[in-house]
């Protein structure tokens, strides 16, 4: 078994997501789609939607209490915390000292916001082992992906607010423990900057700020060239997924489940075509809630948990691929939680 560095576990996870429904048929009252076309292309059916007054903190706070409860954990007990996020409550600050303040944790741990888009999760669990390999002070890292993707989705635009929701997952990371939960063996991490215009919000920063003509041209909201995004997330992710398993001698068939990012059904069939693995082993929720960016991974991961589905200890695979474009996976030894 490899073992990078500092020994990790996750010993609790969590998630989040708002209550309003947003069904297909909504949809069809919005754009000119419809829900064949919608659950045909994408496995989704419906998706949450955050209420007006909530924003990205809003939905990482539950999240991380229930990872917090599960990991048997109160505030004091928190170290650092790090929230994934491409829709943060405001440029800055950062959501993560927003979240540091809405749970009560300690004044004066490191807090910070990891914005590597859908692969955020994986990007920040890699930061998260960093920081507990860098010092002792660190004993348990929060870490959040919480996402409120409906605020900068045009709902004009069919190609994109279709696929999209809201929502959060939260998993708490321990230095040094033996016992149950996911042991990080080890993590393959990348981006493509070139490609970053497929997937990209043009305005609102440096590059294009707000001005009347930036709203006119409807450039604060996400555009996507979903089609080439397609054939470059299922050869990222399959790439990335292939060199971690070499990196930790572990074969795929060994594997008892994959985690993949929740964007559409069929890149995670076409994943695990590549793999020649059965898609059983991908428990998956994109039907229920869409692409939810950097939540997507840790609230399928908690669901996954929570259900029964992860119930066998060995290794199990978390693969992202996002916006940048990035992508990364995360190999863990898994021993069931209770
Ligand atoms: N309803 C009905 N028709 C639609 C809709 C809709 N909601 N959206 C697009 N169409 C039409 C298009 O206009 C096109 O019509 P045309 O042939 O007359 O031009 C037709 O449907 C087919 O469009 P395609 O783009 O070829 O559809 P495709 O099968 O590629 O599915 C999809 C599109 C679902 C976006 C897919 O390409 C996809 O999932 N891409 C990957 C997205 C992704 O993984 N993103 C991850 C990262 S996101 C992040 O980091 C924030």
């Amino acid at each position: 078994m490899v073992m990078d560095g500092v020994p990790t576990v996750i010993r609790g996870t969590g998630s989040y997501a708002p209550s309003r429904v947003l069904r297909n048929e909504d949809l069809t009252g919005i754009v000119d789609t419809t829900d064949e076309w919608i659950v045909t292309r994408t496995g989704i059916r419906e998706r949450r939607i955050a209420a007006e007054d909530e924003a990205t903190s809003d939905l990482a706070v539950p999240a991380a209490r229930a990872a917090m409860e599960m990991a048997g954990l109160g505030p004091e007990d928190i170290d650092a915390v790090i929230v994934c996020t491409l829709t943060p409550d405001m440029l800055f600050p950062s959501t993560a000292c927003l979240v540091q303040s809405l749970l009560g944790l300690r004044r004066g741990i490191p807090a910070f916001d990891v914005d590597a888009a859908c692969s955020g999760f994986v990007y920040g669990l890699e930061s998260a082992r960093g920081l507990l390999a860098a010092s002792r002070k660190y004993r348990n890292v929060l870490l959040v992906g919480a996402e409120k993707l409906s605020a900068i989705l045009d709902w004009t635009d069919r190609s994109t607010c279709v696929l999209f929701g809201d929502g959060a997952g939260a998993i708490v990371l321990t230095r040094g423990e033996e016992g149950p939960g996911g042991h990080i063996l080890a993590t393959d991490l990348g981006s493509d900057g070139v490609n970053s215009g497929l997937i990209h919000m043009p305005a609102g920063g440096s590059r294009v700020p707000a001005s009347p003509h930036s709203l006119e041209g409807r450039q604060h909201f996400l555009k996507m060239n979903g089609r080439e995004v397609f054939k470059l997330a299922v050869r990222a992710m399959v790439a990335s997924a292939e060199r971690v398993l070499e990196e930790a001698g572990v074969s795929p068939q060994d594997l008892v489940g994959i985690i993949p990012h929740q964007a559409n059904i069929r890149i995670i069939e076409s994943v695990a075509q590549y793999l020649k693995l059965p898609l059983t082993l991908f428990p998956n929720n994109v039907h229920l809630y869409g692409n939810t960016s950097a939540a997507s991974v840790p609230l399928a991961f908690d669901e996954a948990i929570r259900a029964g589905k992860l119930s066998q200890p060995g290794p199990l695979l978390l693969i992202a691929f996002g916006a940048g474009l990035t992508w990364g996976s995360t190999l863990l030894h898994w021993e069931p939680l209770s």
